[in-house]
């Protein structure tokens, strides 16, 4: 995967962050998340927060995947710490281990299976000394292979899908009477309804950005996709319990927050006096929140980019200059077989229109080499359409074929070694790009949000509105803040800023 130092992962894209704990760290820094809940009364609780003996329960959390992922993991952290689970950074001094996986490609289904092969010898090494070690696994490999994990790796107590996290404590209880329980069901009800809001104090040590997901699943089944299967249909929560999720983020101390959906400029819900909204209503009324200063999102897809949000990227100046937005490729024969139902003309248009907008944006795309039936002229497409985008920054991938998607029944399917070569030309340009961007970064005067603390001690690093992470003296203010500052030189995954007088 390529993935550019400042950019934003795409939300479905597999990065090889871990999570310590359920502290899931992302690849921008620690996240939070949380929703004040009238149902939290009625969510299952799991029977003792203690094992006998007065022990805290212990849980270490490990996340693949999207930033969606990221978000779930937070909240079933929460959970698990209403039941007293206590967080822990090593599988070895947990007693419950929580896989949350990604299926989007082959290398991210096959890690969870070698994770469990190394959980099953540590259970065995356990049992011997009369201990034990419980393992869940959720996320998109847990609803794509449900009982199938069971049979394939015996280590495992649960399986949970992402739709059912809040069934997560009634599952954990029935695998300790000694079930081996699979919840991989689309119910009716939202699970972020039965899920405990984050304690503040949870929300602050996650950091001053933070991820709302405002939207789940996706209808558009692109051919090469598993997330329409994974994930189920879209659905996007309702404004009230954003606001409100938003408005708990803010004053516990988050300045930005990153709304998440597979399809995220999908979103629409009821908003003021009944009217339809759509994302960019949605972001105007966030960005009313005291305490809110940015705002992005991720993941859009090119057809759902309306007028009204942006619009939004016209007028917001706290919705930051950056958008995801993937093509996948360049080439119209390949993006019909793709379904994607745009063609790449569309897509340019819409970049140019979206550039009157907001002049400054800086965009950053998806891009799939060696399609089924992928020509070196289709290829050659993606190149041109790169070369004229210009992007700050891209993932990139090879066609994985994922079972269950029209693309895996396809002809012609490319061969590895040709997508190998095409992968490393388009990363190569796509790395040019980033490091030009970078480069005419330099001089410009840009407000940081402080995000963390740098490498050095005398070092904190914020983040620039095009997302790329800067370097600045720790005098300059305090983490939360937002200073205003001159780049003054590029670094390999960073820049480097000095204040301004
Ligand atoms: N093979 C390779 N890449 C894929 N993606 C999704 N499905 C596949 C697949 N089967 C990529 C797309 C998507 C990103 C999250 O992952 O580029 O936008
Ligand atoms: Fe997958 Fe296409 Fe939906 Fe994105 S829009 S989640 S690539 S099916």
């Amino acid at each position: 995967m390529a993935s550019t130092p400042h950019c934003a992962e795409h939300l479905n894209a597999e990065s090889p962050f871990s999570s310590q704990g359920f502290t899931a760290k992302s690849p921008r820094m620690t996240q939070a998340l949380l929703t004040p809940d009238a149902k939290l009364a009625a969510a299952p609780v799991v029977e003792a927060a203690a094992q006998p003996g007065g022990q805290s329960k212990k849980v270490f959390v490990k996340t693949y995947g999207c930033q969606m992922n990221v978000y779930d993991s937070e909240r079933m952290g929460d959970a698990l710490t209403r039941d007293g689970y206590e967080s822990v950074d090593s599988v070895e001094a947990a007693d419950l281990v929580l896989i949350n996986t990604c299926h989007i490609r082959e290398k991210a289904a096959e890690k969870v299976y070698s994770q469990l092969g190394r959980l099953a010898k540590l259970k065995k090494q356990r049992n011997a000394e009369g201990g034990d070690l419980m393992v869940a696994v959720a996320g998109c490999v847990a609803q794509a292979e449900g009982s199938e994990i069971l049979r394939r790796a015996p280590v495992v107590d649960v399986v949970i899908g992402p739709q059912t996290y809040h069934l997560l404590p009634e599952a954990l209880n029935r695998a300790r009477r000694g079930e081996r329980v699979v919840e991989t069901d689309f119910p009716a009800e939202d699970k972020f309804d039965g899920l405990p809001a984050a304690p503040e104090k949870s929300i602050r040590a996650r950091g001053v950005a933070a991820f709302l997901t405002v939207q789940e699943g996706c209808d558009k089944f692109c051919t090469f996709c598993v997330v329409p299967y994974t994930r189920g249909a879209e659905v996007s929560r309702p404004v009230d319990r954003i606001i409100l999720e938003a408005e708990r983020l803010a004053s516990a101390g988050v300045r930005e927050i990153t709304l998440l959906g597979q399809n995220v400029n999908a979103w629409h819900g009821k908003g003021a006096g009944d009217r339809e909204w759509g994302l960019g209503e949605l972001v105007r009324r966030l960005a009313q929140i005291n305490g809110i200063e940015r705002i992005r999102y991720t993941t859009s897809h090119p057809r759902d980019m309306d007028e009204a949000l942006i619009a939004a990227h016209r007028d917001l100046p706290e919705l930051m200059p950056y958008l995801h937005l993937p093509v996948q490729s360049g080439s119209d024969r390949i993006l019909k077989a793709m379904n994607r139902r745009h063609t790449a003309a569309d897509y340019l248009r819409l970049v140019e229109r979206i550039r009157a907008a907001r002049p400054d944006i800086a965009l950053s795309g998806d891009f799939i080499v060696g399609f089924p039936g992928e020509t070196d002229a289709d290829f050659e497409d993606t190149m041109r359409l790169i070369a004229e985008v210009n992007y700050a920054a891209a993932f990139s991938f090879k066609y994985s074929i994922r079972p269950g998607t029209p693309g895996a029944g396809m002809e012609d399917q490319v061969d590895e070694a040709v997508k190998s070569e095409r992968l490393a030309r388009l990363q190569d340009l796509i790395a040019q790009q980033t490091r030009a961007f970078g480069r005419d970064c330099v001089g410009k005067v840009v407000d940081l949000l402080l995000e963390k603390p740098g490498r050095n001690t005398d070092q904190l690093i914020g983040r620039s509105p095009w997302l790329q992470p800067v370097i600045v003296d720790a005098k300059l203010g305090e983490i939360g803040d937002i200073v205003r500052v001159r780049i003054t030189q590029p670094g390999t995954s960073s820049l480097f800023a000095e204040v301004v007088e």
